[in-house]
């Protein structure tokens, strides 16, 4: 492992965002904004921020308003020039030159394991980040960068880890193992969405991870696991096996927002701290905690 740099990112886009419904009937459940932001669009900012140059896409059909998002709109972009809004035109033209964008398709929905899979071609030989859309990680040194600077320090895949309640286990892979010094773990066993009284740990992996390139070869020899599908968790699990996985208790604050309750707590986090939304934001909260 003497390639340290990582530079490319995948991020699975496939899923069908059922739990958004009817607001996902006609646009992906991606471009769902936290606050005026589309929740990929952050997902793309933190790893551009840690250092990737490509991000890789893995998606589906009808999802090519991602793909237009990180792209230019000449015609919008033109007509706000010429509206003397270059502000927004500003905007628009620097998400166009964020990073570049590469996608491929998953063209079954065989699983998580089974998208980052979709992506080796594009990854080849090198190691990756990997960011999952319904996580949004609020850090200061963003949690990407977090696990990158594990990976560069021990030569070795890291994946982001949490604490969680018990009665929270069977939503998130959980990871076991021996502690390497604070925050840091060498991991021994996975486990995909375990039950409570089954759970190794209360350990949870909230949806970011940097790994070696071996992945691939491990998740082509995964079986199918929870619900049938070729699970991220069971390829590692396997990963642990051939090389040293790490886990590291990032420092920041998650959000799930692909759920209801999650979405809203981070776009009122998210509008707090922008000046211009915050008094107008508590003096809402205010008023319907009133009842009125
Ligand atoms: C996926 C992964 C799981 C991980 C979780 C984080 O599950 O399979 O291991 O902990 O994301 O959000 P999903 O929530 O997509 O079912």
């Amino acid at each position: 492992m003497s390639n340290f740099k990582v530079r490319k990112a995948v991020i699975p886009a496939a899923g069908l965002g059922t739990r958004f419904l009817p607001a996902t009937k006609a646009i992906p459940k991606e471009m769902i904004p936290v606050l005026d932001v589309p929740m990929i669009q952050h997902i793309v900012e933190e790893a551009v921020r840690s250092g990737v140059e490509d991000v890789i896409l893995v998606t589906a059909r009808h999802k090519e308003a991602i793909e237009n998002h990180f792209d230019f709109n000449f015609e919008l972009e033109e007509t706000l020039d010429q509206k003397n809004k270059k502000d927004l035109a500003e905007i628009s033209r620097s998400i166009g030159r964020l990073c570049n964008v590469i996608s491929v398709r998953q063209k079954n929905p065989l699983g998580l394991g089974h998208a980052v899979l979709c992506a080796a071609p594009i990854v080849g030989n090198e190691p990756f980040a990997v960011l999952l859309g319904d996580d949004l990680i609020d850090a200061e040194v963003p949690c990407t960068q977090q696990l990158i600077d594990i990976y560069s320090q021990e030569g070795a895949s890291v994946v982001g880890m949490m604490e969680v309640p018990l009665n929270e286990v069977s939503k998130y892979g959980i990871v076991a193992g021996t502690a390497v010094r604070p925050r840091l773990l060498e991991v021994s066993h996975l486990v995909e969405k375990p039950s409570p009284d089954s759970a190794p740990s209360c350990y949870a992996i909230p949806g970011r991870y940097v790994l070696s390139p071996r992945i691939f070869e491990c998740l082509r020899r995964t079986q199918p696991g929870k619900n049938g599908e070729i699970q991220l968790t069971d390829g590692l699990q396997i990963l642990a096996q051939c090389e040293r996985l790490l886990a590291y208790q990032f420092e920041g604050t998650r959000y799930d927002t692909g759920d209801r309750l999650g979405l809203i707590d981070a776009t009122l986090a998210f509008a707090l701290k922008r000046p211009e939304l915050a008094t107008g934001v508590r003096e809402l909260l205010r008023k319907h905690l009133r009842g009125g």
